[in-house]
């Protein structure tokens, strides 16, 4: 991974603990030729953001490889194909990744459903609303896009919500079973903009998935209504959500963008009924070391022979992050 993220992920308990599970090379590794001898001894690999790519050649390098582990989010970017074809083991951390996104998505719909950003750049023109001028989250509908894993986590924190929301959720993977078992309402995504107050998007960004909120189905949501993107970029069409925006009909919430990160004249960074965050809803600072942590369990349960918790199976990765 890279050098300047180590004592975040790894910090001195995790490193201690890896170093009585393992033999741990000393050295973090940015290129597979810094230390092919450590590549050619390797059962696991403990790979994180920044981490070289596990190919073919790679894998020529490394005949004893059984486990690749990743103390990050998606491996997509990090692992090849031949890695699943050499009947390799591969993990990855989303789940640990996913928790403060869930908890940011949240925070985020109740600021959303007081329609917060309006409230506040009309106070700092001295306006305060009157109390039947305000907005409440009580029997608001959220339109959930993805039953991810951080779908399913913003589903099961909306329905123990005080609130009443009412959920839908449009994922082509979802059975009407499984909704009732969610507890929420399975629609197209038409039905679910034509429905929503508050639009979360939690799928992957996949083929199928660039633009799934495009400027036509914007238009299906009622005036005042909100979308929250913390998922991918591409799955929103920018520059339709900036003219919705800039025409002070919809409100948004944006961890992320396309183009990530967002030119800084881009009228995004200037309209008051926008939070721009600069993709900061996965796991920050202090909270790295979770992923860490969860890699280094899974090192533990590889030893001991036992399942991983965070696998990641080869006819999982067109439909997931
Ligand atoms: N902002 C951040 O810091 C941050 C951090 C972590 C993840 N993310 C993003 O959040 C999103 C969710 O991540 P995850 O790990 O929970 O994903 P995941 O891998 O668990 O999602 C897979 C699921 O998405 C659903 N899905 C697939 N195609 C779909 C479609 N066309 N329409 C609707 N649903 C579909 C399916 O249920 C599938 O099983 C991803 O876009 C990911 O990149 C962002």
């Amino acid at each position: 991974m890279r050098p300047d993220i180590l004592d975040l992920v790894l910090p001195a308990p995790l490193r201690t603990r890896l170093d009585a599970l393992a033999d741990v090379h000393p050295a973090v590794l940015t290129r597979w030729d810094d230390a092919p001898a450590a590549l050619a001894s390797a059962d696991v690999l403990l790979t994180g953001w920044g981490s070289p790519l596990i190919d073919a050649a790679a894998l020529d390098r490394a005949p004893k490889l059984a486990a690749v582990i990743h103390a990050a989010g998606s491996v997509k970017g990090h692992v090849r194909p031949e890695v699943w074809d050499r009947g390799i083991a591969v993990s990855s951390a989303a789940d640990a990744n996913a928790a403060p996104v869930i908890e940011f998505t949240l925070a985020t719909v109740w600021l959303a459903a007081r329609r917060t950003l309006g409230a506040a750049a009309a106070y700092g023109h001295g306006h305060v609303p009157d109390f039947a001028g305000r907005h409440g989250a009580d029997g608001a509908t959220v339109g959930v896009i993805g039953a991810s894993r951080i779908g399913r986590g913003v589903v099961a924190r909306l329905a123990a919500a005080p609130a009443g929301f009412r959920v839908l959720l449009a994922d082509p993977y979802v059975s009407r079973a499984e909704a009732d078992r969610l507890g929420v309402e399975l629609v197209t995504p038409d039905e679910l903009f034509r429905r929503s107050d508050i639009v979360t998007v939690h799928a992957p960004d996949l083929p199928e998935t660039h633009h799934l909120v495009d400027a036509r189905r914007l238009g299906l949501l009622h005036d005042g209504a909100a979308v929250i993107n913390t998922a991918r970029g591409r799955l929103v069409d920018t520059e339709a959500l900036t003219r919705e925006c800039a025409a002070g009909r919809l409100d948004a919430y944006l961890d992320v963008t396309e183009p990530e990160p967002l030119p800084a004249g881009h009228p995004l960074h200037r309209l008051p009924n926008v939070l721009l965050t600069p993709h900061i809803a996965g796991c920050q600072g202090t909270e790295v070391r979770r992923l860490g942590a969860y890699a280094v369990d899974e090192v533990e349960r590889w030893l001991r022979g036992e399942p991983l918790l965070g696998a990641v199976r080869a006819g999982d990765l067109a439909r997931i992050a």
